[in-house]
């Protein structure tokens, strides 16, 4: 069946409508004409296939992965990465007006090289093979080479010899410094902060692009606040960045090995005016007062509803919220509209070749 290619979805794929119906086509571009075969037929919407491109985009490279479309990584890589930056900016302003009903120009998008970002992967080992699952199963690709990994990785992937069935590898950011299964941690920096970085730890992954991230949330800080919580403070590091920027930090994250590197963070840094609690969030979120500078930085579910409630009792100044994922970034803006305002939102390109993107959004209150 040939079809014309409207526009492209929220996870890179191609658009189109066939009897009124919406039609996902993987590795179909805008204005593409495609020929299809359907690989799914839902009530409401259809899958296809592209068996054929009749008419290619002027948009469309070259792939240059052997692994493309098999192991699930990537989603972009035919698309020219100029046009993949003006398509997340462009998608995070559409999600804003359709899921927040916030008509919001964001700021123009950050991005750095698309290869060799990634400071940490997992792989899976078994059989003989060690790499990605292939999409939607559980086969493992045999991986020697990934174009995403931190080329420190990527050299030494064939000297990893173990049974173990995960493998989770990482570098420092100045790639340096190697971490694979047996060895606990690695310290990395982002400026002029290192940071004590075990190997169950969460770390933000692309090791270009990181500083302008944090960067983005320090020059969100107008002015010398006096008590700010960073929620979801991972190692701490956003908090132990912007630290002498404020009087006080608070950092709160779940996860045990987070809190344990963060008050090893703390030490390596000298930073006094930190301390972290290990708890969910919506657990402790009552107990703060006065607190005049909120940090945000959850995981790709958004803020829950009692979070929410909460920032809106506890009211500070300034909130600054940092998202992977623009739908519930977009739903939570929405949510506290009536006492926030957006002063400005800046997308940045952290998972280059995939669908992903994230931001920065400075909120002040009305
Ligand atoms: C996107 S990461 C951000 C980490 C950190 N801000 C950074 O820049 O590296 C989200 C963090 O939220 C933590 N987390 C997820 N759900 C949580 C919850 N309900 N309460 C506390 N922490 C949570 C995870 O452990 C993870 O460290």
């Amino acid at each position: 069946m040939q079809v014309k290619i409207e526009k492209l979805d929220n996870f890179g794929r191609g658009i189109t409508h066939i009897n009124n119906k919406i039609c996902f086509v993987e590795n179909a571009l805008p204005n593409e004409k495609v020929d299809i075969e359907i690989t799914k037929d839902k009530a409401k919407y259809q899958e296809a296939k592209v068996i054929k491109i009749l008419e290619a985009s002027k948009d469309r490279i070259e792939v240059d992965c052997p692994y493309y479309n098999k192991c699930g990584g990537c989603s972009l890589r035919h698309l020219a990465y100029d046009k993949e930056n003006e398509y997340k900016e462009k998608k995070l302003e559409e999600t804003l007006k359709h899921i927040g009903n916030l008509n919001i120009r964001v700021n123009k998008i950050i991005y750095n090289n698309e290869f060799n970002y990634r400071n940490k992967v997992t792989f899976h080992n078994a059989n003989n093979k060690l790499g990605y699952y292939e999409k939607n199963t559980r086969n493992i690709i045999n991986i020697d080479y990934c174009l995403l990994l931190d080329n420190l990785i990527n050299d030494n992937i064939k000297n990893i010899k173990t049974n173990d069935k995960e493998v989770i590898i990482r570098s420092s950011n100045n790639s340096k410094e190697l971490l694979i299964n047996n060895k606990d941690h690695i310290i990395t920096n982002i400026g002029d902060k290192k940071y004590y970085l075990s190997k169950e730890s969460f770390f933000q992954i692309n090791k270009y692009l990181t500083k302008e991230l944090y960067d983005l949330v320090r020059n969100g800080i107008n002015k010398k606040y006096k008590k700010c919580l960073d929620l979801y403070c991972g190692i701490g590091s956003i908090g132990i960045y912007i630290s002498d920027l404020v009087n006080e930090v608070i950092g709160v994250d779940y996860n045990e090995s987070n809190i344990n590197d963060a008050n090893k963070n703390k030490e390596l840094n000298n930073i006094n005016n930190i301390r972290f609690i290990c708890d969910k969030v919506e657990n402790i979120i009552d107990n703060f007062s006065d607190i005049d500078l909120i940090i945000v930085d959850p995981p790709r579910a958004g803020l829950d509803n009692k979070t929410k409630d909460y920032i809106r009792i506890i009211n500070p100044e300034r909130l600054i919220y940092v998202s992977c994922d623009q739908a519930t970034l977009s739903r939570d803006l929405k949510e506290l509209n009536d006492k926030y305002k957006i002063i400005e939102i800046t997308p940045l390109n952290m998972f280059p070749r995939t669908y992903h993107c994230e931001s920065v959004t400075v909120l002040e209150r009305r």
